[in-house]
């Protein structure tokens, strides 16, 4: 794994990848590093959680090992799992010629054990193991986490224990749809992601989407800081100014106007709802100036 010595070496490694990292943002991730600690990062969605933990694996040439989240998610589907058809094909193929005690320890070993997201990245480390959306889980699987994450190592009844041989960098993401425990928090560096500021923005947006001009990657940039400022259900991320600029740019769009804006605003707005208010209040209007 590359070797960051300080918070504008991480800086400069995600750049190089293409991610901007402002120093807060920098600095945890170095921090993160050289403490060994867990990377929370808290934030509306598309503010660039998840794709900073895809950065760093890129900028410290390792492998990013991805768990995604969601309601109901268990051990089983994240740590480990029995490959029970496989198991089934080796039980008739020894055809009672062994012990039946034999037979059955022969089942447990590693060969029909199916890695998850979790032991893979123990088993695999160096690496990042992004854990995405914690929200989405539930209580009981975040302490679960917990457990897996203090460890760094996982024991399987029927194998042992199975050890990180250098622990991963994890970086976990919370779109905030809920609180998550302070016990799980208390692991971990903790970083709230704001939207990029106007600057910022401007850059990841023509570093994102080639070829763009100044001046439409400006025109969207403004627009979409005053949509949102606008209180809308769901106010644009950095996904959806690059989806804008991409969706311009498909339609030969040089200029940001009321009417390149009228026939784009879907990749910008998800809900009918945002798109009647902001038509209502006038295209013109967010497009001013
Ligand atoms: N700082 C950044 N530098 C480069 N690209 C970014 C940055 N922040 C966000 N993006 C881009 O915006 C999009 C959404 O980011 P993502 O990581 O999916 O957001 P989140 O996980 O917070 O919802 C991605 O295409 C990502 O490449
Ligand atoms: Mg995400």
């Amino acid at each position: 794994m590359r070797h960051l010595a300080t918070p504008q070496e991480v800086a400069d490694a995600l750049d190089g990848v293409g991610y901007l990292a402002d120093d807060g943002l920098a600095t945890a991730a170095f921090l993160a590093l050289r403490m060994g600690k867990p990377l929370f990062c808290e934030g509306e969605p598309g503010t660039g959680k998840t794709s900073l933990a895809i950065g760093l694996a890129d900028a410290l040439g390792v492998e990013v090992i991805r768990l995604q989240c969601h309601e109901g998610i268990d051990a089983t589907q994240a740590l480990y799992d029995w490959d029970f058809p496989r198991q089934l094909l080796h039980l008739r193929a020894l055809d009672g010629k062994v012990d039946p005690d034999e037979a059955e320890k022969s089942l447990y070993t590693r060969r029909f054990l199916l890695a998850r997201p979790l032991l893979r990245a123990l088993e695999a480390a160096p690496c990042v193991l992004l854990i995405d959306e914690v929200d989405r889980a539930d209580d009981e699987f975040e302490a679960f986490l917990l457990e897996v994450l203090s460890e760094n190592a996982v024991t399987i009844p029927e194998l042992g224990e199975i050890r990180a041989a250098e622990p991963p960098l994890v970086v976990l993401t919370s779109n905030r749809t809920r609180e998550v425990h302070d016990a799980l928090k208390r692991r971990c560096l903790y970083h709230w992601l704001e939207h990029p500021d106007l600057t910022r923005e401007l850059a990841i947006i023509r570093r994102r989407v080639p070829g763009i001009s100044d001046r439409l990657s400006a025109q969207i940039t403004t627009a979409v800081r005053r949509l949102r400022s606008a209180e809308l259900l769901k106010p644009p991320g950095v996904a959806e100014s690059i989806d804008w600029a991409h969706a311009l740019l498909a339609l030969d769009r040089t200029d940001l106007d009321a009417a390149s804006a009228a026939v784009t605003l879907g990749a910008v707005l998800k809900y009918r709802e945002d798109a009647d208010r902001v038509i209502a209040a006038g295209l013109d209007a967010l497009l001013a100036g």
